[in-house]
């Protein structure tokens, strides 16, 4: 059984920056404590002696930064490049349909902003699609959930939604390599477009399990997640240091 991961890196990042105008740099590629968060994903999974292979989706002008990035840290032979798409779906479905996987192979998708993924929940990650067929890692719900129904001024609250029937869908993501493909077809054959890959495994009718994830697996997404993820940085060097 070999493992693949595809990390989806061909957004343009437009929740970055206030008032709705994308960053001059996508969020990929801004820097924590000097390292584009991308290359800390790729390194995270590079860390897994199991993973075989990284797939990074990439848009055609970002191609030779991205190399660039690859050569000047080393990151070699097990990493790979395709073309993203004009959605996120469509970037995984372009690597998706590059990966030489058999059917009994296990496939993880992680978004390339979420730099933090510690070795040990990819372990895990990969140890329960091997067992379920499909797995994502989740957080619980600590706040309490509502639903709403928007209104012109915001929001009115309809019903609660008990917390414990509640996670926070993270990443990876993963599934065997033919579920994952299975599920790809089908949303494409339905015109279908989920947020995440679980959604399009779900909608097959593919049974996911669930992996704890935690805080620190946090999605850069908005100013100031930069200095956030280089605080938890620091913090577990200190930690490591006793
Ligand atoms: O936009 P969002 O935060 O959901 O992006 C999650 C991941 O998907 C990011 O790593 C981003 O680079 C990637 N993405 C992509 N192709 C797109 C849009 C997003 O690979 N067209």
């Amino acid at each position: 059984m070999q493992v693949f991961v595809i990390l989806p890196a061909a957004g343009i990042g437009t929740r970055m920056a206030a008032g709705g105008t994308h960053t001059a740099v996508p969020k990929q590629f801004l820097e924590i404590d000097g390292v584009p968060v991308l290359i800390r994903s790729v390194k995270a999974f590079l860390a897994v002696k199991r993973v075989d292979a990284v797939c990074i989706a990439v848009r055609g002008p970002e191609r030779a930064r991205v190399e660039a990035h690859v050569t000047a840290h080393k990151l070699g032979p097990r990493v790979h490049m395709v073309e993203g798409g004009d959605h996120r779906q469509e970037s995984v479905g372009n690597a998706l349909a590059a990966l030489e996987c058999h059917p009994d192979d296990v496939v993880l998708v992680h978004d390339a902003v979420r730099p933090l993924i510690d070795p040990a929940t990819i372990e895990r990650t990969i140890d329960a699609v091997a067992k379920h067929g499909a797995a994502i890692v989740g957080l619980p719900a600590v706040d309490t959930i509502k639903q709403v129904e928007r209104t012109a001024e915001g929001a009115i609250v309809t019903a609660t939604i008990p917390r414990e029937l509640i996670i926070h869908a993270q990443t990876p993501q993963g599934a065997l390599c033919k579920l994952m493909r299975r599920a790809f077809a089908e949303a494409e054959a339905d015109g279908f477009a989920g947020t995440d890959e679980a959604s399009l495994l779900e909608r097959a009718g593919i049974e996911v399990a669930v992996v704890p994830g935690s805080a620190r697996n946090f999605k850069i997404t908005q100013p100031g997640d930069i200095e956030l993820a280089e605080f938890y940085l620091r913090r577990s060097t200190t930690d490591s240091r006793g």
